[in-house]
């Protein structure tokens, strides 16, 4: 019988998918697997009888690695399947930047009881006139799962898309539309791109990577969105360039103080992957790769 634990709320989606030689347990101290989703592994002690851990999720950094490898608990995560949640997201957060669709919202529930329709339309079309994302370049950063999907989809609405990412082959990047056009150098992407997305995990070289000289290489009036780690943006940078207009709107999904006092930042509290279906791809994802292991001694890292 293997012992699972499972350490935040939403990670017991698919706790029911264990058959067979599983139970549930609070108790981490008897724990042989963990079910994981976001929830902070670092402050905890872990069991010498925990053999593997998995991440409901794509990013890792949640779980601490280095004493992981120490102990010779195996780490899974769940690659690619809240690709398609993100990726939505990704585009609302575009559309969002473009068309001031919150504020007329919040604007006619605020004047809901004006009796003069009309008069309300009117005023409204001079207050939210945006612009369009057809035509536009968006710049992705990072071309794995997500980046991927968000590049091929932001062709199809029109726009020109730049892609980057050093450790992906031509080969490699299977799944990548062939308009998407690759660059070698970063500053590419700064250099001509409306609209930048980032979607690299945080680590040495790309934690702090958004700073105050990658801004100043962008285009004056770009969007920039982060639905991937908070740490990749130096957020007082990005707090002043909002401010100066040299970045006209911050997408990000990683509410904090700092973030959510943002002048013209749209900021989300972590809902890019919230989706039933991605809940329940990475549910499937961890637990299968979980039984893989602790039942097979197979490492399934799909
Ligand atoms: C991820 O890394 O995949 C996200 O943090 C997903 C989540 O919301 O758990």
């Amino acid at each position: 019988m293997f012992k699972v634990a499972r350490l935040n709320p939403i990670a017991s989606i698919g706790t029911d998918l264990f058959t067979g030689k599983y139970e549930m347990t609070e108790n981490l101290a008897e724990a042989s697997a963990v079910l994981v989703r976001s929830a902070s592994m670092h402050e905890l002690e872990l069991p010498d009888g925990l053999l593997a851990i998995a991440r409901a999720g794509a990013g890792v950094n949640n779980i601490p690695l280095d004493e992981c490898a120490k102990k010779g608990i195996v780490v899974f995560n769940a690659p690619g399947a809240n690709a398609n949640g993100v990726k939505e997201m990704v585009l609302a957060g575009m559309l969002l930047a473009a068309r001031d669709i919150y504020g007329g919202i919040t604007w006619i529930r605020e004047n809901k009881d004006e009796a003069d329709i009309a008069k309300l339309a009117e005023k409204a079309k001079k207050n939210f006139a945006g612009t369009e994302i057809q035509g536009k370049t968006l710049g992705v950063i990072g071309l794995g799962a997500i980046g991927a999907l968000v590049a091929n989809a932001s062709l199809n609405l029109g726009m020109r898309v730049m892609g980057y990412d050093p450790y992906i082959s031509v080969e490699g990047a299977w799944s990548l539309d062939h308009h998407v056009q690759r660059v070698n150098n970063l500053d590419d992407i700064y250099a001509n791109c409306d609209y930048i997305t980032i979607h690299v995990p945080a680590m040495d070289g790309t934690i702090g990577m958004i700073d105050e000289a990658a801004i100043a290489k962008m285009k004056d009036g770009v969007v920039f969105l982060n639905f991937a780690r908070d740490l990749l943006v130096k957020e007082e940078a990005m707090a002043a360039a909002l401010e100066s207009g040299k970045v006209h709107r911050y997408v990000s999904d990683f509410a904090n103080p700092v973030s959510a006092n943002m002048k013209n930042a749209i900021i989300f509290p972590h809902l890019a992957a919230s989706t039933a279906e991605s809940e329940d791809n990475c549910a499937v994802m961890a637990v299968r790769e979980l039984m893989n292991y602790l039942e097979a001694g197979n490492i399934v890292n799909s």
